[in-house]
């Protein structure tokens, strides 16, 4: 089976799959954004940290396991962010996780808020999933309002859930649906520029 195309685009940004060369703006973009990153997430900062990265995240034919987006800024293909679903799992789950953080120069505009309607958009939309989670630790405020203003359902709290920068650190679960994106994007769509 072919995988689904995954260039989507909104008013600002546009989302598509990573290439090898973007590797060294990449890299350089996450050394950028060290402070801003900071326990939060752990991104491929490194050539051979880009590549595992690829390797993982990009597939060449099949459905996907893991599916990779860049949020580019349209006209100056700038790298905004990035959003990684993991462990996409089919059959009666059709679950994935999703990661994601913005790179700093660009961060604080609303690229990630929109970036987040379009990578919703290819989750339910295009690979048909029905459910997508986010884990986010419970003092990461910027991130939990961006869970917050996309419309995700706080639904749990998770204890040492993820060793990040050398400790394990609590997460409070979050989840949208797919039933949860139908009537959300409605609200959204405009201002994203998502298709009807
Ligand atoms: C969490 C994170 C991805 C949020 O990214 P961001 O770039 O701040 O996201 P956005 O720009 O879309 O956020 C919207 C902010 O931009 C502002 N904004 C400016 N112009 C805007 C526009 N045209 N449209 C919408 N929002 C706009 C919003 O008001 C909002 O500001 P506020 O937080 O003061 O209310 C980012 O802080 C990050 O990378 N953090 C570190 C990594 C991380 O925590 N990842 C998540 C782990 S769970």
């Amino acid at each position: 089976m072919r995988p689904p195309r995954a260039t989507l685009t909104g008013n600002r940004v546009h989302l598509r799959p990573p290439r090898r060369a973007d590797g060294a703006a990449f890299v350089a973009a996450v050394r950028t954004s060290r402070r801003l990153h900071g326990r939060w997430v752990s991104a491929p900062g490194t050539p051979a940290a880009y590549a595992l990265y690829l390797s993982r995240y990009v597939r060449r034919a099949g459905l996907p396991a893991n599916a990779a987006l860049l949020v580019c800024r349209s006209g100056d293909e700038a790298l905004a962010g990035a959003f990684n679903f993991s462990e996409i799992v089919r059959g009666p789950f059709e679950s994935a996780y999703l990661g994601y953080y913005a790179f700093a120069p660009l961060a604080g505009h609303g690229y990630m808020t929109e970036g987040f309607a379009l990578a919703l958009d290819f989750a339910f939309r295009r690979l048909g999933l029905h459910r997508v989670e986010a884990n986010v630790q419970p003092d990461n405020a910027r991130s939990l309002a961006l869970l917050e203003r996309v419309g995700f359902v706080r639904e749990g709290y998770s204890r040492r859930y993820i060793r990040l920068a050398g400790r394990w650190r609590d997460h409070v679960r979050f989840a949208m649906l797919a039933e949860d994106w139908r009537l959300r994007r409605a609200s959204l769509r405009a201002a994203v520029g998502l298709p009807r």
